[in-house]
């Protein structure tokens, strides 16, 4: 994919504002043996005891809110399985609570199920279109009511499997990470510096997200080199060489079941490819190499040459870009990527820097930019 340089450099007029943050490990392995939660949203105090009765023969952990403002209260506070929602409630209507449910990323994925007293085809369209799940006519039969509940929560329980194993995924690749102790906080600043320079290119959310993503899981294949090869002080020998640059394919294999990983995985296959095609596992050379392979292999380059490493001192802004540019010369790296990059980073000026020395503000500025993301 070709860069339009022109148009990217128009965009780096705003001070650099990049920010990811590190998901919550603690919330990945919840405790899955708990009972299912269900938040019952309806005016009426008889509708919602009806609807408790009929749902007794299961052992639920039951919510209720009387107006779609308490729901959303303990949307945010509780982690919730199912919500029943009547169509006819104060401040909006059912569908309209669950358009703003399925709009943001935090409980997009948990059903919505609408009951409603009104008949007819353009009801039940309407309230499909805005994403509930199911959609009950009143009145209600119970064990209709019991049998899609319990397939709605079956389909939870799936989706919930497949986000832990993700979740599982991301942890492994923290814990690669923390193998090598002097690379804190690498994963993190690489999604932000991926992250930055997509937007100044203008890319895709989605493609900003695999960013995000890569910038943890790209080295996630590192978990089968041993340490005597991954931390070795001197010349590693050929046949090590040949083990460590299997870490592009292994983590690619690593990733691959995953379907939402899907936009990862050519930046963890490609992100030591050269411009030149003196790079691997495959030698793909220019713009076969895919462009958030190489946006990922820039942030990375620059952030080990700013960090300090055993064998390195931390070298500056400028000495770091200076070398990448040399890089770039040689053939090395991508001649409009690097310039490009570098224009990034020089905008955000110290205040970029001090946003990565751990501050109480990059941690504010980390869930922002994740609050941004998942919209
Ligand atoms: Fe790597």
């Amino acid at each position: 994919m070709a860069i339009d340089l022109k148009s990217a450099q128009e965009r780096i007029t705003a001070p650099l504002n990049i920010a990811a943050c590190a998901p919550n490990w603690d919330s990945v392995l919840e405790d899955a043996a708990q009972a299912p939660t269900l938040l019952i949203v309806d005016e009426i105090d008889l509708n919602r005891r009806l609807l408790r009765a009929m749902l007794k023969t299961a052992p639920y952990h039951i919510l209720e809110a009387k107006r779609p403002s308490e729901a959303l209260t303990i949307l945010e506070r509780e982690k919730v399985d199912l919500v029943i929602l009547d169509q006819v409630m104060p401040e909006m209507t059912g569908t309209e609570f669950c358009e703003l449910i399925k709009k943001d990323r935090r409980t997009q994925l948990v059903p919505v199920l609408i009951t409603t007293s009104v008949q007819g085809m353009d009801n039940e369209v309407a309230g499909y279109e805005s994403g509930a799940d199911e959609f009950l006519v009143k009145p209600l039969r119970p064990a209709l009511v019991r049998t899609r509940i319990r397939s709605m929560l079956r389909n939870k329980a799936l989706v919930d499997s497949l986000e832990e194993a993700e979740g599982i995924l991301f942890a492994l690749a923290q814990s690669v990470e923390h193998r090598d102790r002097y690379t804190g906080m690498h994963c993190e600043r690489l999604a932000a510096y991926g992250i930055a320079l997509a937007q100044a290119l203008g890319l895709p959310r989605r493609e900003q997200l695999a960013l995000y993503r890569g910038g943890y899981l790209h080295d996630i294949g590192k978990i089968v080199i041993p340490d005597s090869i991954l931390f070795k002080r001197g010349l590693l020998t050929e046949q090590e060489w040949q083990l460590m640059r299997q870490h592009t394919i292994r983590g690619e294999e690593i990733c691959r079941p995953m379907k939402t990983l899907a936009p990862v995985l050519p930046i963890i296959r490609s992100h030591h490819e050269r411009w030149d095609g003196s790079g691997y596992p495959d030698g793909l050379r220019g713009e076969s190499i895919p462009l958030l392979a190489r946006i990922l292999q820039v942030a990375d380059i620059y952030d080990a040459l700013t960090t300090a490493r055993p064998y390195k001192p931390a070298f500056s802004h400028q000495h770091a870009i200076d070398m990448m540019l040399e890089e770039a010369r040689r053939g090395w790296r991508d001649p409009e990527l690097v310039p490009l990059f570098a224009e990034v980073t020089q905008h955000g000026g110290d205040a970029g820097e001090a946003f990565f020395n751990g501050s109480e503000g990059m941690q504010a500025s980390l869930a922002a930019m994740r609050r941004e993301l998942s919209k």
